[in-house]
């Protein structure tokens, strides 16, 4: 199969869809590789350094988009990238359709088959979002502790504290896979943890793993409101599947923290979970809220283009490989787990939830590629 892929274009955006040794994996299966000029520059790999993995260079996407059978991306199609898509061809990338009408009406309009990461599933959740939430959970605490700093507007603390001085505060607000990785970091260095989350079997788990590194609370309002108040640094966390976040954290409970404090809202995504949360940027990511510091980046994992990459590739890859090994038909059929990450093919919706929200018909996947029989 022919494989391609483009430069990203959405702004601020410099993942890339496959690294140069995803490249060398494809390749030596058989596969030809196409990598548009410069696409790899925002991770540290030029052109030459896909060339030696076996990949040739095109000049532009649009060539990609024309002789490609698949095309490997990370965001969703931009609508120049959009209008770029063949009936037929196979696109692998995040969609993130249910809010999004008008790329799903181009995508339907495409007739192109469009497989989205974030709907393929895996035993216990989607592994190809876990990554990037297993990044934004520890760059938390990076971002919470550089917030801290006097100069950036917060207390003055460090989170580890010294010898003879106190650790930094954190309370880490949902104990999910961005709440643990949030606090394996700030355990690491040596600040006093909490963790709240309402699930009986999380707190379990993550009592096991941190031990006497992290305290758990079960999160009701009485606990939040004195765990938020207590922190040098308050990590949101939470996520209820296909929902808003809860606004966990009130105004009114600001006044209750020490000024200078620091809220950083990695749910921001989903609408955040602080009352005074608004999505920022990497290029301005703080403001201040009643002296309290607020960093709401909504793409955080972009910041640290390199290391998303290959944490995105090590889990796309193996799925990459299948469909070219196989073909698209033949690789959902044998997986129903991949199966899950049909959106839309040939002109319909094959994903309900998103057929759902927009208001088309639904196309189950099992009518298209049939199901396994062994
Ligand atoms: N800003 C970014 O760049 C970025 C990157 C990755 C993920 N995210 C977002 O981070 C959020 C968390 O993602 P995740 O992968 O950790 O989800 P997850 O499902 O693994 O964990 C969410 C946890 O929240 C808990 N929870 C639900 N309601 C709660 C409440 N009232 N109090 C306490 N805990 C509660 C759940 O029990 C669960 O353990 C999501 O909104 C996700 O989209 C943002």
């Amino acid at each position: 199969m022919r494989v391609g892929t483009p430069t990203e274009i959405k702004n601020h955006e410099y993942r890339v869809g496959l690294t140069p040794e995803s490249v060398r994996e494809l390749s030596a299966h058989g596969h030809d590789v196409l990598v548009q000029s410069g696409a790899g520059l925002g991770i540290g790999a030029d052109d030459a350094e896909y060339v030696a993995a076996g990949a040739t260079i095109a000049e532009t996407a649009a060539e990609i988009f024309e002789k490609c059978d698949m095309v490997v991306k990370v965001k969703e199609p931009q609508a120049v990238e959009r209008a770029m898509l063949r009936e037929g061809q196979i696109l692998f990338t995040y969609l993130h359709l249910a809010p999004d009408p008008e790329q799903t009406a181009d995508l339907v309009q495409s007739k192109a088959t469009c497989i989205a990461y974030e709907t393929v599933t895996g035993t216990g959740g989607l592994p190809l979002l876990k990554p990037m939430s297993q990044v934004a959970g520890r760059m938390s605490i990076q971002a919470g502790a550089t917030a801290l700093e006097k100069a950036h507007g917060g207390r003055g603390i460090l989170l580890g504290g010294v010898p003879g001085v106190s650790p930094g505060k954190v309370t880490v607000i949902g104990g999910g896979v961005v709440g643990f990785n949030a606090a394996q970091m700030a355990a690491g260095l040596g600040a006093d943890v909490t963790i709240l989350d309402r699930n009986p079997d999380v707190l379990e788990s993550l009592g096991h793993y941190f031990e006497a590194r992290a305290k758990t609370r079960f999160s009701n309002k009485a606990n939040l409101a004195e765990c938020v108040a207590d922190a040098d640094l308050v990590i949101g966390a939470v996520l209820i599947p296909g929902a808003e976040a809860p606004k966990l954290v009130s105004r009114e409970m600001l006044s209750t923290m020490r000024p200078g404090s620091v809220l950083v809202d990695v749910a921001i995504d989903q609408g955040g979970c602080f009352e005074t949360s608004k999505a920022t940027t990497h290029q301005d990511p703080t403001y201040v809220v009643d002296d309290i510091v607020h960093y709401c980046v909504a793409n955080m994992p972009g910041a640290v283009s390199r290391t998303s990459t290959y944490a995105l590739n090590n889990v796309t890859l193996p799925h990459a490989l299948q469909i070219a090994n196989k073909g698209w038909e033949a690789a959902l059929r044998d997986d129903a787990h991949l199966a899950e990450g049909l959106n839309v093919w040939n002109g319909h919706v094959t994903y309900q939830a998103v057929a759902d929200d927009l208001g088309y018909d639904y196309m189950p996947v099992s009518e298209i590629v049939g199901t396994k029989t062994t």
